[in-house]
């Protein structure tokens, strides 16, 4: 047994650490930065997995929680992206998040807001594709405000939430169920893609 962080956050780290680790190797298995066709592919899953949050980035209950909450949203980036790459905005794929507590809505949020840390690197090596934060990798650009200080702001929020055991546990199911729901979405992304070929 390893023991429990005293931080929500890093609880929150700790449960999705193997499901992470998955998904960066899913996410790799597929080389999205060997060619435009590839990482449209990712795009669509990002946009996809942007678009089933934009509910819960826009609920005023949360927004009084996380006040700029809304200006993290990137589903209009992703969509920008999708654009750019010549890509159609999928249709969306049954099975989204559907009225989560506030706890839920919280790890899913935590989520999709990490993904901005990983996604430094991953811009990085969008540059290979002659894409950037204003073309094709909107997405992944760097936040207003910065990277670092945009995530101590939410986990700061996220740790200082009073929440009973029950709903602390409720939202760590909840960051499990996003990365859950993040691959199917990517590989639904790269089966769509087979399917056309
Ligand atoms: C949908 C959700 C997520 C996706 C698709 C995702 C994807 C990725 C990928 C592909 C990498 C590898 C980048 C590289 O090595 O080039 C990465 C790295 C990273 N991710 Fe995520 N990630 C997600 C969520 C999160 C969350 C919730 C956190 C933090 C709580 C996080 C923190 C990081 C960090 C710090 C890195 C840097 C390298 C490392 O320490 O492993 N990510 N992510």
């Amino acid at each position: 047994m390893t023991d429990r962080p005293a931080l929500r956050s890093q609880r929150l780290n700790q449960v999705t650490h193997a499901p992470h680790s998955e998904l960066d190797a899913l996410v790799k298995s597929h080389a999205p930065f060997d060619s435009r066709e590839s990482f449209a592919r990712f795009v669509v899953a990002q946009y996809l997995f942007q678009a089933e949050l934009k509910a819960l980035y826009n609920d005023p209950q949360l927004i009084a929680i996380v006040p700029d909450l809304a200006e993290r949203c990137r589903a209009e980036q992703a969509r920008l992206d999708l654009a750019d790459l010549n890509t159609e905005v999928p249709a969306a794929v049954p099975g989204a998040v559907q009225n989560p507590s506030l706890a839920e809505a919280m790890g899913w949020i935590f989520v999709s807001e990490g993904s901005k840390l990983g996604a430094a690197f991953l811009i990085k090596r969008a540059v290979a594709l002659e894409l950037s934060d204003s073309f094709g990798a909107r997405h992944l650009g760097e936040p207003a405000g910065g990277r670092a200080e945009g995530w101590k702001q939410f986990t700061r929020i996220l740790d200082g939430l009073e929440l009973s055991p029950e709903e602390d546990a409720a939202a760590e199911r909840a960051a499990v169920a996003a990365f859950e729901r993040f691959t199917e979405l990517l590989k639904h992304a790269y089966a769509a893609d087979a399917a056309l070929a």
